[in-house]
């Protein structure tokens, strides 16, 4: 865990605003899902979405977890940075011809979740080895746009699809490695896991998929974000996960590996962002708090109503008051907090929003032209820059080069 005090020691050494990730929590959250979870053929692919920081991949490339990967860039990223094609599963929707046959040269395992993609790929990838995306048609996740199963979904196959499926497969001569269900994320209900699985077993037979190496339940382990938020019961959880899993090896007759593609879980709770205050302003009922950060850098509370804990690193004793915690963009919309309970916020006081190691850096941008923050890292004790934020000048010139 990382200390008040390094934290104000990282937002004096760096500058404001910073995203600042706790190597070693990340290293710890990977080795818990493996005492979690105690199956010797469980495997871990980070959903390299939630996060692509360098140094947080290099991490755990180092301690041997693989890559889920949802777009040729992130294929690319994951290879240059030494990542075996064997560890990475490619789990895209609605590609195109030109991206399939991008990713499908790697060598990759590609995860189809579509009939229509299917069939392209048994007419002109014959022989290939894929793994197959169901939707397991259970409805869970932190939020409605989260959710990746049941009726509203773009996301996997129809379950009672599957005789289609063999057809095609037959057809092309496929060879299914791998099925794959992802319910959605910040699952709320150890249940939904459960029976998603379950309901991807319930379709699998020797006779339809007599070549399976894994089965795939996706990510959406849910971390708490809020302080008196519980924590779900891991340890029962895991036990359940291997008795369900292995009960269905022993049908199909086989000891399959067990793949698990988290990103939340891995990275969120490591992930801090440092802001400053700037302004402090009445406005009738409400007092403002004006930070130098913005929704482009941190969009979870505006683009879900996600919470994230606010805390006020510089005076952390002071007398409760509420406040609007909002950023430096030219929108009303601007906020990170709305009447947030909070020690005493004065002008100059550093605040750390917590939770922001997971799709936060990832889902940024540089609306109304702010470079996105600075990114350090705490490892073995041990505060490091690893990336730099671009001056406004540098914005500038790159916008300006990249006109043809
Ligand atoms: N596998 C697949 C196929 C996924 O689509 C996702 C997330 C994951 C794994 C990892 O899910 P996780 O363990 O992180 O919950 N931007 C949203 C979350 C979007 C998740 C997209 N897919 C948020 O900030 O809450």
């Amino acid at each position: 865990m990382i200390s008040n005090k390094v934290m104000l020691e990282a937002a004096e050494k760096f500058g404001t605003p910073l995203f600042l990730y706790d190597i070693d929590k990340i290293r710890e959250c990977y080795n818990s899902l493996f005492k979690f979870i105690p199956y010797k053929g469980l495997k871990i692919h980070y959903a390299l979405k939630a996060n692509y920081n360098i140094a947080i991949l290099k991490a755990l490339r180092d301690i041997g977890c693989g890559l889920d990967t949802v777009s040729p860039g992130e294929v690319a990223l994951a290879l240059q940075l030494g990542f075996k094609k064997e560890d990475i599963i490619y789990t895209a929707n609605n590609m195109t011809d030109a991206e399939f046959a991008e990713v499908a040269a790697t060598g990759v395992v590609m995860n189809i979740g579509e009939l229509s993609r299917l069939e392209k790929t048994a007419r002109n990838y014959p022989g290939s080895r894929i793994c197959l995306r169901f939707n397991p048609d259970v409805k869970d996740g932190d939020n409605e746009k989260t959710m990746t199963a049941g009726d509203l979904t773009k996301f996997g196959i129809l379950l009672d699809d599957v005789e289609k499926v063999v057809e095609i497969v037959r057809k092309g001569d496929l060879h299914v490695v791998g099925l794959h269900e992802h319910t959605g994320s910040g699952l709320q209900k150890a249940e939904s896991v459960y029976q998603s699985m379950k309901n991807l077993m319930n379709i699998v037979t020797k006779e339809r998929f007599p070549e399976l190496e894994f089965l795939d339940f996706g990510g959406g382990f849910k971390v708490p974000y809020m302080p008196d938020e519980k924590r779900i019961d891991y340890v029962v959880m895991g036990r359940e996960i291997v008795s369900i899993f292995e009960d269905f090896c022993k049908k199909y007759g086989r000891d399959l590996k067990m793949y698990f593609e988290p990103g939340k879980y891995m990275v969120a709770e490591a992930g801090h962002l440092l802001v400053e205050v700037n302004t402090i302003k009445k406005n009738r009922s409400r007092i403002i708090a004006g930070c130098n950060s913005g929704f482009p850098q941190l969009i979870r509370p505006v683009m879900y109503g996600a919470y994230h804990h606010i805390v006020n690193l510089s005076n952390p004793d002071g007398e409760l008051q509420k406040y609007d915690i909002c950023g430096n963009i030219c929108e009303t919309g601007d906020r990170f907090a709305e009447e947030r309970m909070m020690p005493e916020i004065r002008e100059y006081d550093i605040l750390e929003i917590q939770n922001a190691g997971a799709y936060c850096y990832s889902m940024g941008g540089v609306y109304n032209l702010r470079p996105m923050p600075s990114e350090a890292v705490y490892a073995d004790g041990e505060l490091k820059l690893v990336r730099k934020a671009q001056s406004n000048a540098e914005l500038a010139s790159e916008i300006i080069a990249s006109a043809l």
